[in-house]
């Protein structure tokens, strides 16, 4: 068979190589400590699986869900979330839509958007998927490196006026993945007034937008006067809530974008197990002490992690936000070196930072959901491994 030449150009997905390595360290026999993919570890509260468990019962709910945007009471539980939460409101039936999960609302927003020749703006260091949903959608991309002296926001003059002018989609994430880092409405004000006018849609990616740390909590774009006439943003109940597998999330802001973006989706999806959407009514608006939990929980092993590894002479900044530490590599390894320096010494398993872009070079990334039990040992047994075993320069 032939393999189209868009996805013959597309490197593997940086978490599917990861998983293939796993398993090879695995299968020689290695006791791997696993900081590789961003999977909470925690289970999902017991009220939101209980509501689906009631709700999967209901004759009604395994049918094809033909809303569209999604179920009305679930869109309108986004609205109140977001009223409650950064005091934003929203139309539930033209503001808000269903997403099976972030990144297939990430990767359908540029097919929407985009056509072929059309600039997109992508954030470096950032999640592959702006990257290669671009492409696929037949966009040239440009590169908008975030730099750790500017709290790693991208410089929004620096865009050169031949990329800007094509410019019709900028990604952007906050809090960031993978550097933890978190935008002020300072940024979200320079934001819209640098898309107004310009034909350019702002995608907000704020699938971590309930993990902060140290009171810093996460502002919306939307908070901004002028937002929803050039932005979206979308939210992801996958780490607030554990629920990575459940694949459920949902973009809200301009009602244009997500109306095409659901003409699309019409096209490609059936939407979501109305069962899923009825349990992340529950998650939304049942009691809010889940977060909470798994905001101390990361912030714990944040903790253990950094300082530990401080204390043996690696030092890097705390995140303000996210499940991720963005650790800058000590002198003389690359990325790469240093990931595989640390899976082949001391079986501990990071992303090297080169996984999200030319400007993720020069770190490694620690997920701080630790895969295979006993999360906060296998921590403080990671750094007394890598004291032990790795020449950190
Ligand atoms: C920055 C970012 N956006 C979106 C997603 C996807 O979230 P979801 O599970 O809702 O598809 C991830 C998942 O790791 C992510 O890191």
């Amino acid at each position: 068979m032939q393999v189209a030449d868009r996805l013959l150009r597309t490197p593997p997905y940086p978490f599917a190589e990861l998983a293939r390595l796993k398993a090879k360290a695995r299968e020689e026999g290695a006791d791997l400590i696993d900081f590789g993919i961003g999977d909470p570890d925690q289970p999902t509260p017991a009220h939101i699986v209980a509501a689906l468990c009631e709700a999967a019962r209901d004759p009604s709910t395994p049918q094809y869900d033909e809303t569209g945007k999604g179920l009305p009471e679930f869109r309108r539980a986004v609205a109140s979330w977001y009223r409650a939460r950064f005091g934003v409101s929203l139309d539930p039936d033209r503001e808000v839509l269903r997403l099976i999960g972030a990144k297939e609302g990430i990767a359908h927003l540029a097919w929407t958007v985009l056509n072929p020749g059309d600039v997109a703006l992508i954030p470096d260091p950032g999640y592959p998927v702006y990257k290669v949903a671009s492409m696929f959608a037949g966009g040239e991309l440009h590169f908008m490196p975030l730099p750790q002296a500017d709290g790693y926001l991208p410089d929004l003059q620096a865009i050169p006026p031949q990329a800007l002018g094509r410019a019709r989609l900028i990604y952007l994430c906050y809090p960031n993945m993978p550097t933890g880092a978190v935008a002020g409405v300072d940024f979200y004000r320079r934001l819209v007034e640098f898309a107004a006018g310009r034909n350019l849609l702002v995608c907000l990616d704020m699938a971590y937008s309930e993990l902060y740390y140290d009171g810093h909590q996460p502002q919306s774009l939307l908070q901004v006067e002028g937002a929803k006439e050039v932005a979206i943003e979308i939210h992801s109940l996958s780490k607030t809530y554990n629920m990575t597998g459940w694949r459920i999330g949902f973009a809200v802001g301009n009602a244009e974008a997500l109306n095409a973006l659901e003409k699309l989706k019409s096209n490609v999806d059936s939407g979501a197990f109305m069962a899923i959407q009825r349990a992340a009514v529950a998650a939304l608006t049942g009691p809010q002490d889940g977060p909470e939990k798994v905001r101390a929980i990361y912030q714990r092993r944040r903790d253990l992690l950094v300082d530990g590894l401080a204390r043996i002479g690696w030092r890097i900044p705390k995140p303000k936000a996210t499940c991720y530490v963005w650790a800058p590599v000590p002198r003389g390894y690359s990325s790469a070196a240093l990931a595989e320096a640390l899976l082949r010494e001391a079986g501990v398993l990071v992303t090297p930072g080169s996984a999200y872009g030319e400007h993720g070079e020069g770190y490694v990334r620690f997920s701080l959901t630790v895969q295979g039990g006993r999360p906060e040992e296998r921590i403080v047994e990671a750094v007394a491994r890598i004291k032990e075993k790795v020449k950190l320069g």
